[in-house]
């Protein structure tokens, strides 16, 4: 059982795995010990940076009563020639589970399928299911229920394309603006189509949230299109959140904010969501390594 993206959960299990979060939240809060994965070990691998991806999980697992090991990209002989599944197969022999966050999506499939141990994606071109999960938790705390109108403006990719999976599994009703050229992919598209629920896909900020509850952005540039900076920030003019585009409704970003550009300081320093989602990051992957651990009892 891997999590390369959302939908390799079906909606009950992805149900179950936020009850699980929810039950260890309660917990942590509560103060009660609770440590089911003592002696697990978590292999986290890294291409590129990360705050709340990393911590989250590192905290997590010690939370859990387990380790999680921080592998950047000069630390083992990934980065110098030893061949991707020669990895996944080593590392499987010494750690429970492994997690990576890679550039290119395929890496993390090549992970899945050469690993014998579960691994995580935790952000790729193509997905973020972490995310996903965090998001989901937080709006199922925030407003008592799945059954919330979101809309995202900004760009279709990763963040996105993991919601929107997410929303077609659950009663979340989601609505896309994004630059025309910079919607999901049609893979993607049909991955909603298949679970009977793709979104609604506009180029009008205004009209995409007109009926929501919440506003959803990220950033314009992504890790690894630096290059494409200053053709994307043209693109994106209109896209930005501020004040007045999101009004009484609730934001979420998944962080980390570029301001000015996505969104405005003004929006980031008022009252939203995006500090619960980044805490939510943690319970959620809790709530999904011990299910994970349940699934593949040793
Ligand atoms: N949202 C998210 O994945 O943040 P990091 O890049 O800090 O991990
Ligand atoms: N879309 C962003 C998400 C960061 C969590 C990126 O890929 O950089």
């Amino acid at each position: 059982m891997h999590l390369v993206d959302i939908d390799d959960l079906t909606s009950a299990e992805l149900h179950a795995v936020l009850d699980e979060a929810d039950r260890l939240r309660a917990a942590h809060e509560a103060g009660e010990p609770n440590t089911p994965l003592p002696d697990r070990t978590l292999a986290m691998l890294f291409e590129k940076p990360s705050t709340r991806t990393r911590v989250s999980f590192e905290t997590g697992m010690t939370q859990l009563g387990g380790h999680a090991l921080f592998l950047g990209p000069d630390d083992i002989h990934l980065g110098q020639g030893e061949p991707l599944r020669d990895t996944a197969r080593v590392l499987s022999r010494y750690a429970d589970f492994l997690m990576a966050r890679v550039f290119d999506h395929t890496d993390v499939v090549e992970l899945a399928e050469f690993a014998t141990v579960p691994v995580i994606n935790g952000l790729s071109d193509a997905a973020h299911p972490c995310q996903t999960l965090g998001d989901l938790l937080t709006i199922r705390d925030q407003f008592g229920t799945l059954d919330v109108s979101v809309a995202w403006v900004g760009d279709g990719n990763n963040v996105c394309q993991s919601l929107v999976l997410g929303a077609a599994m659950t009663d979340l009703e989601l609505t896309v603006a994004t630059p025309q050229g910079y919607g999901i992919d049609d893979g993607v598209r049909k991955r909603a189509v298949g679970l009977d629920s793709p979104p609604e896909e506009t180029t009008d900020p205004e009209a995409a949230v007109a009926d929501a509850d919440v506003v959803y952005t990220d950033v314009w540039v992504s890790m690894g299109q630096e290059d494409e900076r200053e053709e994307k920030l043209r693109a994106f003019e209109g896209f930005q959140v501020t004040t007045d585009l999101l009004g009484d409704r609730q934001l979420m970003h998944c962080l980390p904010a570029h301001r000015g550009e996505e969104v405005t300081n003004a929006v980031m320093e008022g009252d939203h969501l995006a500090w619960d989602q980044a805490e939510n990051r943690m319970h959620a992957q809790k709530g999904l390594l011990v299910w994970l651990a349940e699934q593949t009892a040793r």
